[in-house]
């Protein structure tokens, strides 16, 4: 007897969206695994890094590639405060190009500071293993010092030195605006390093390993990172959050328009929610709650004015999953969190280089040391066979 063709499952399944490269495995990497809810530096998880690391230690983690000692964090941390100085000649010639360029976004002016460091660089064009780890942590020590140096030149304030009585954290943020800050602010910056310092192929550390497998030298490869790192899509996501807030809070401001009826409009609109939404993680990015519990200490502590971010944050990220089903992402609680800590709004992504220059050192030292070029195949869709 006859039985009728059951339907194929190829015709009904929804096709896998691969633009993007969406859900697609490009290669290997012994740094950092990503689940949909599990952020995994070479094993241990961001949760209890948070919890139980420093910034420091986590540096070391990811650039060195082993938990350290308490012998190993001490040099560790000696040996960067040491790096932290940058010279004279690189801060004046980058301070020039801030004056001439007065309007240029502080992620434009940081890649042409590490491009700078990388002229100077002795080291620059060697990729041994051993050279390359120097330049990771020259990098990583350095860094801050550029964004001081950038911040202060476009503020017309002589640029700070160093101070080595504080650590990572806390330097950068004295660097940046000149205040010390308290341990509890300290220790906010040091846990929001800990959660940006690495995320395996997001789009900067995937274009810094492209650079990295044309046998380029990791400047060059940082440069493009950085570059990649300062689109709203990405990085620039923490600037965007925390100004779409600032929005939301003038539109209301006075009763004039409800928080739900502003996200209406832009839902309308079509608009993409800075802060909202990651390519993995489709149930939540739990670098979000973790942030935004560190923030909102602070800003209970702060007072009204600083908690009515978090009020209204926790409003618009309500109606965003009630209407969406779309979390919040680590960019959401970190523009509010800098923002009641004082930090100018387009240093956050800049700091968020200060972090993830120890996730794309790893990367490209992985890279270099198993090297095959990047070079995939594109499906053309043009016209063929013209003449012209
Ligand atoms: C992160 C991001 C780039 C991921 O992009 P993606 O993987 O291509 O997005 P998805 O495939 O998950 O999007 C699914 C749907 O949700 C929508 N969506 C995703 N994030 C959204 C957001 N932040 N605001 C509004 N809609 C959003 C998409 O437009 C898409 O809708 P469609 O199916 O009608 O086209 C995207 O969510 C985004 O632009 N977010 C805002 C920027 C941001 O916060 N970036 C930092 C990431 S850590």
């Amino acid at each position: 007897m006859a039985t009728a063709t059951p339907p194929s499952p190829v015709s009904v399944a929804k096709p896998v969206d691969t633009r993007g490269l969406a859900n697609q495995v490009v290669g290997e990497t012994k740094v950092c695994a990503v689940t949909q809810s599990e952020l995994i530096y070479r094993g241990f998880e961001i949760a209890d890094l948070a919890e139980n690391a420093t910034f420091e230690g986590v540096a070391h983690l990811v650039i060195v590639g082993h938990k350290p000692t308490a012998a190993e964090l001490a040099a560790f941390d000696a040996e960067i405060k040491g790096m932290r100085a940058v010279e004279k000649t690189v801060i004046d010639q980058l301070a020039a190009v801030v004056k001439a360029a007065p309007h240029a976004h502080p992620m434009s002016l940081l890649r042409t500071g590490v491009s700078i460091l990388g002229h100077h660089d002795k080291e620059c064009e060697s990729n041994a293993p051993d050279a390359e780890l120097r330049k990771s942590k020259r990098l990583l020590a350095k860094i801050p010092t550029l964004i001081g140096a950038i911040q202060r030149t476009i503020e017309g304030k002589p640029v700070l030195e160093p101070d080595n009585s504080l650590g990572h954290a806390a330097n950068l943020m004295w660097l940046m605006t000149g205040r010390k800050p308290s341990e509890l602010e300290a220790r906010i910056m040091d846990v929001s390093l800990i959660l940006y310092a690495e995320h395996d192929f997001n789009a900067s550390t995937f274009t810094c390993r492209c650079i990295a497998s044309t046998e380029a030298d990791m400047h060059s490869a940082v440069c493009g990172g950085i570059g990649a790192l300062k689109g709203p899509l990405h990085g620039g996501a923490n600037e965007m959050a925390m100004e779409m807030l600032k929005d939301v809070d003038r539109d209301c401001a006075g009763g004039k328009m409800t928080p739900e009826a502003w996200m209406q409009r832009a839902f309308a609109e079509k608009r993409k929610l800075m802060g909202f939404g990651h390519r993995v993680y489709k149930n939540g990015d739990h670098r979000a709650g973790i942030l935004r519990r560190w923030g909102l200490k602070l800003a209970e502590k702060m007072g009204p004015d600083a908690k009515k971010w978090f009020d209204l944050g926790d409003k618009v990220q309500a109606i965003m999953l009630k209407d969406k089903n779309i979390h919040p992402n680590v960019d959401f609680p970190c523009g509010m969190t800098y923002f009641i800590m004082g930090i100018p709004v387009p240093q956050y992504t800049p700091i968020f280089v200060a972090a993830r220059i120890t996730g794309w050192c790893a990367h490209i030292m992985e890279q270099h040391q198993n090297n095959r070029i990047i070079r995939p195949l594109a499906e053309y869709q043009g016209p063929m066979n013209l003449k012209w």
